[in-house]
Formats: structure tokens, sequence, C-alpha cells
């Protein structure tokens, strides 16, 4: 959707203007959360805009039909996104976990709410300062469900940039954690390994 949106006739008609008119809203969410963001990590509110973190988006619908036996598979399998940020809106149907200490938390729908991932972009230019969250979505008997993920990355352009740990944020102490990678790269080994519960981050660990 951005930086370029898809010619409008591309778009379903059912969908076609709220997709537009969604990513206005998200695009100025996500502003505002890079901005939150870099003050966090004690740097000037421009840094990761800087970056570019929040130039491409990329809206995917996700549809999971109701699943008569879901003891046999899985929603989506437990991963972390291919992204710096992702703004993710459920319907009420509910079935997001993530991972936390080693148990899957639901992340229970709420009304009006948008949940925000870290992705493993921002892990990978933070040196782990920011970590990405990795979750599931299990099969669920009831539904369907429908839930919109807008990720703030680039993987589907190209892109020659060169990401790594931010120079403000290592120290001889805090010694560089990930070695650099572009985006296209990273998104090519991420899809050729799948889902399957590591994060590829791991491959690019020094
Ligand atoms: C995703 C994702 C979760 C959901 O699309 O990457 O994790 O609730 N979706 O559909
Ligand atoms: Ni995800």
């Amino acid at each position: 959707m951005a930086p370029d949106p898809p010619p409008p006739e591309d778009l379903p008609v059912a969908c076609r203007d709220a997709m537009m008119e969604y990513t206005k809203h998200v695009m100025n969410l996500g502003d505002l959360l890079f901005e939150l963001l870099s003050e966090a990590l004690g740097l000037e509110s421009e840094t990761l805009k800087n970056m570019d973190c929040l130039k491409s988006l990329l809206m995917i619908c996700n549809y999971y039909p109701p699943c008569p036996q879901p003891d046999l598979t899985m929603g989506i399998s437990q991963h972390s996104d291919n992204s710096f940020l992702t703004i993710l809106l459920q319907d009420n149907i509910g079935g997001l976990q993530i991972l936390h200490q080693d148990s899957w938390v639901d992340v229970s729908p709420i009304p009006g709410a948008l949940v925000i991932n870290m992705g493993d972009f921002l892990q990978l230019i933070t040196n782990d300062k920011f970590v990405s969250a990795n979750h599931r979505v299990p099969a669920n008997r009831e539904g369907p469900r429908v839930s919109i993920a807008s990720f703030f990355s680039s993987s589907a352009l190209p892109n020659s940039t060169v990401y790594g740990p931010m120079k403000e944020l290592v120290t001889e102490e805090n010694p560089p954690k990930y070695k650099d990678i572009t985006i296209k790269e990273y998104t090519e080994g991420y899809f050729e390994k799948g889902l399957d519960g590591t994060s590829y981050l791991s491959n690019i660990r020094i």
C-alpha cells in the first residue's frame, strides 16, 4: 500500500475504498509509533523514520475458515514477523496467541483495539533492545476469522539498503549481535526456511 499503492482496480471492490482509507490511518499511527520508539531508545524522534522504517507498507488480509478438526492443524504456525513493526486488526473471533515466558498467552480481541507487534528488523537494528514477538493462531472451530496485518516492511520491493545494529546503540561492551543484511536477503532466507518456529535472526547472529 506504500510508497506506491496498487491501482484501485487491482483491489477487490468489497474492500477497495476501506483499504485506501485505512492505509492513511495506519501510516499516521506508524509515524507516531516510530517516533515514540525512537525516543524510547534515547534517540532523536526522527531516527527510525530516517532509516525508512515507515516507508513501505504491505497489507495482508488473512482469512481463517472454521476448522472441524483444530487438533490436526494450525491457522498460522509460530513465527515472528518479517517487518520492522506490524499493526494487526483482528475481528471478534479471537485465536491470536503470543509466546510469553515459554507459555502461549491469548491476545483476546478488544473492540476498537489494534495489536502492535515488534518485527524481526526492529530486533536486528536495535541489537536486541526491542525483541520481535513470537506468535501464532491455532485453528478454530469457530469462524470464519478475519484479520488485517499491516507490515512496515519493504520486503516486497527492490531495496539495496543494508541494515545492521544501529551505530548509536552498539558500544565496546555491547557489540553488534547481527551481521548486516538487506531486507531482500533477509526475506529470501525467512521464506526459504518457512514458519518453523525458529527466528531467521538466528541465522545472521554473530
Ligand atoms: C501474520 C499474523 C495473526 C492473525 O499475518 O503475520 O501473525 O491474528 N497474523 O491473523
Ligand atoms: Ni505474524
